[in-house]
């Protein structure tokens, strides 16, 4: 039932703004995505995911010192409570380590107690935490669910570094680190997507950031959002050939199936991001070698912008993020974990800004059920 002066519902509330924020923006039709005003291009060419997290969080660029100390006190809070690697082991080594990180996250927020959102210091104390303990949470589990012992941090290693240290117990090559550094530095931050609106809902009522994050997390796992990095791998794997691309192309979109890693609520053409995460792949692959399916993603690119282009559905970040991935060996249900840890910087930006002029969140509803009637009694029921 619509009450008088209501405004007409919007289905996923498309094209309803629900705050203002000066942290990110994209123009949908001009592929263009900036971090606090910075082309996110250049950022993945030419800055670190620190520097970038820092930019995301205070607003400018850091100093040369700030970088240096922001840095320093990432490194050392990147080590995890051993009743938190204890709470991990105890998780089902076959659930989804998405599962996992949620659960940890939610879990730290009782090692750190940080509820009293109105001290600024302890606020940055958290992000700090969060940021700096997220990758620690994910190799932990990848490796303690494989019967492995986990790896402690390497303080000598930087933030992308450190990760893949910690997955492979092997340092990574200086174009493995930069790829993955780049990863982490476009899926950092997005707008007001799904997860970071979830995230600020949760903000909005003055939970605690650990609180905040895992609610973010939560909205991630979807296969319509950070979900889908995962799918688009096993559609490739399913399509298989080049050859193969047209015909399986024809037959999903006939039976009305999505195709995975396209096609995007504000974009409506290629996301900028899958642009230059095709060029680091490529560069990459030059060390790696190009794997098959690298091949049947470019054909499906190009079969998929003959049928869905007209419509404005193009690549997302997805699309290529998933094979940049494999061909570092982290396997498939990694991939949006890896997404976790690099949106947080997003996430925690948003915490504190919705902080600043804060409103708790609480939307309309249109009622479309029974109108009011008389309670029957269970024995006078027919
Ligand atoms: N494949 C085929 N058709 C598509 C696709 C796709 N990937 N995406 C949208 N469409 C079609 C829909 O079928 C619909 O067609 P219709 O008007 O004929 O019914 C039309 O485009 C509009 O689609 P919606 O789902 O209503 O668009 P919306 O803006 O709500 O959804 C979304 C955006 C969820 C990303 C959608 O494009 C999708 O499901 N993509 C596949 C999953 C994916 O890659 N998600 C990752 C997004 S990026 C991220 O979260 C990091």
């Amino acid at each position: 039932m619509a009450g008088e002066g209501m405004i007409p519902l919007r289905p996923g509330l498309e094209g309803v703004p629900v705050a203002e924020s000066a942290i990110s923006f994209i123009d949908g039709k001009r592929a263009r995505l900036s971090y606090r005003g910075y082309a996110v291009e250049e950022l993945a060419r030419k800055s670190c995911y620190e520097e970038v997290a820092w930019l995301l969080l205070r607003g400018e660029l850091p100093t040369q010192r700030e970088l240096a100390d922001f840095d320093r006190q990432l490194r050392s809070h990147r080590r995890i409570k051993y009743r938190l690697r204890d709470l991990l082991k105890c998780l089902p080594e076959t659930g989804h380590p998405m599962g996992a990180l949620q659960a940890a996250v939610a879990a730290l927020g009782m090692f750190y107690p940080a509820r009293d959102v109105s001290h600024a210091p302890t606020n940055w104390e958290s992000v700090i935490r969060i940021l700096a303990k997220m990758p620690t949470i994910v190799a932990a589990f990848h490796r303690l669910r494989n019967g492995d012992d986990d790896l402690p941090p390497r303080d000598d290693l930087d933030h992308a570094g450190n990760f893949y240290w910690m997955l492979f117990e092997r340092e990574p090559s200086p174009a493995i680190r930069k790829v993955l550094d780049a990863c982490f530095i476009l899926h950092a931050e997005h707008t007001m997507n799904a997860s970071t609106f979830a995230g600020r809902v949760a903000a909005s009522t003055l939970a605690d950031p650990y609180t905040v994050v895992s609610a973010a997390i939560g909205a991630l796992t979807g296969p319509l959002h950070g979900g889908a990095n995962e799918q688009v791998l096993d559609m490739l794997e399913e399509i298989g050939s080049v050859e193969n691309v047209r015909p399986w192309l024809k037959e999903a979109l006939a039976k009305k199936r999505k195709i995975m890693g396209f096609g995007h609520r504000v974009y409506k053409v290629k996301d900028p991001r899958a642009t230059v995460l095709q060029e680091l792949a490529e560069h990459l692959f030059a060390e790696t070698g190009r794997p098959k399916l690298y091949d049947v993603a470019l054909e499906l690119e190009r079969a998929a912008a003959e049928e869905l282009g007209p419509k404005g559905i193009y690549p997302n970040v997805d699309f290529y993020s998933g094979i940049i991935y494999m061909s570092l060996g982290i396997p498939k249900d990694l991939f949006t974990p890896i997404f976790a840890i690099s949106r947080v910087a997003g996430w925690l930006a948003h915490w504190l800004e919705q902080l600043q002029n804060n409103r708790i969140f609480r939307p309309e509803q249109i009622y479309v059920g029974k109108p009011d009637r008389a309670y029957v009694p269970l024995e006078e029921r027919p």
